[in-house]
């Protein structure tokens, strides 16, 4: 029976799936090293965002063909050392965004209107906090939006239509596909962070956009200003971010992402009154969830029954590489 390997144990909906077909395990921990063991005699991998698939774990895993995110995010894939073994990495682009957009909104919430501070001062029977107009409206704020692909230009739509804030945009790569929008274009980043009453991140951690929030840009921010980031803790410079929140340089922040997960006890962060958190959850709802399981089952499924996965991340590499990408069920099964 063919062996899938699951870094973490996926929604019951994505196992049932693979039951019955597979011989299905469950990594024992997240190091490179169990990964090494667990995958050394697998075919497929099932990767959630717990685990990275690193050159190493690639190298000891002769026999494996596959390996399927269950996100959009391949950050936690090593995909050259995979298309060099001719092994397909295939993500799933969509799966998530309405989940990640609605967080997004949630966390531009929760900030304008100063929820935790409110819902404290009401426990602590400071009711008199009701004066104190810290909250603000949205309606006719500027959002900055960093990164127009599938959640930004999301966030975007459901802030413009449904909140009436403006969109000022900023992406080096897409903006063509906005043109009938009523959306104000960029291409000046350190621009959007100074007009902008929120900043909301949602590009991929690449070599380009790593650390790209810089401690400049930070400052550049309006005081009354609040940056969210629900894309990858790395694209931001955490130590200026905190620096500007504990000197009120700027209002506030609101993160679903760190750059090291979960951040440390000892981590600022965790201390400020100014920062709402969430723990990397803002694609976990219950829908979005079970889409993930079964989706990324679905693509293993689909591999090893000689149909070709709905998305394959390294497919224009692995064909410029002459390794075909249709099997026949037979030769595999
Ligand atoms: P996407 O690939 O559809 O969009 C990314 C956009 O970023 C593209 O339009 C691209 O042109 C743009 N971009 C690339 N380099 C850029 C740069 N230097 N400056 C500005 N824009 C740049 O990706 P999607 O699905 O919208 O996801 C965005 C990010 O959200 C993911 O890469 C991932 O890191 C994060 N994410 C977080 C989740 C969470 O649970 N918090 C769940 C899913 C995704």
């Amino acid at each position: 029976m063919i062996k899938v390997l699951l870094s973490q144990d996926i929604h019951p909906e994505g196992r049932k799936l693979l039951e019955g077909k597979f011989d299905v395990r469950i990594a024992p921990g997240a190091a490179e090293a169990d990964l090494i063991e667990a995958a050394k005699d697998v075919e497929a991998i099932i990767l959630r965002t717990n685990a990275k698939i690193t050159r190493k774990v690639i190298e000891n895993a002769p026999k494996l063909k596959i390996i399927s995110r269950t996100g959009a995010g391949v950050d936690n894939v090593d995909v050259d050392a995979a298309t060099e073994k001719g092994i397909l990495v295939c993500n799933l682009p969509a799966v998530n965004n309405v989940s990640v957009a609605e967080h997004t909104v949630a966390l531009i919430m929760h900030l304008a209107k100063q929820l935790s501070t409110m819902d404290r001062a009401v426990r602590e029977g400071k009711w008199n906090m009701r004066n104190s107009n810290i909250a603000v409206e949205l309606e006719g704020k500027i959002l900055g939006v960093v990164g127009m692909g599938n959640i930004g230009a999301l966030v975007a739509k459901k802030c413009h239509d449904g909140l009436g804030m403006k969109i000022l945009a900023y992406d080096p790569y897409t903006e063509e596909r906005f043109k009938d929008y009523d959306y104000e274009f960029t291409d000046d980043l350190e621009e959007l962070f100074r007009r902008s009453d929120f900043v909301t991140l949602h590009c991929p951690d690449t070599p380009e956009t790593r650390g790209m929030v810089k401690r400049d840009l930070i400052y550049s921010m309006k005081p009354t200003a609040y940056l969210i980031n629900t894309a990858r803790g790395t694209l931001v410079d955490e130590k200026s971010l905190i620096m500007a929140l504990k000197e009120r340089r700027i209002a506030g922040a609101g993160l679903d992402v760190f750059t090291e997960e979960p951040p440390k006890e000892d981590n600022e962060l965790l201390k400020l009154d100014n920062v709402v958190l969430s723990p990397h959850s803002a694609a976990m709802t219950k829908e979005a969830t079970t889409r993930m399981s079964t989706e990324a089952a679905q693509a293993v499924v689909d591999y090893f029954e000689g149909r070709q996965p709905k998305y394959i991340f390294n497919g224009n590499e692995l064909r410029k590489k002459g390794i075909r990408l249709y099997f026949e069920m037979e030769k595999l099964l």
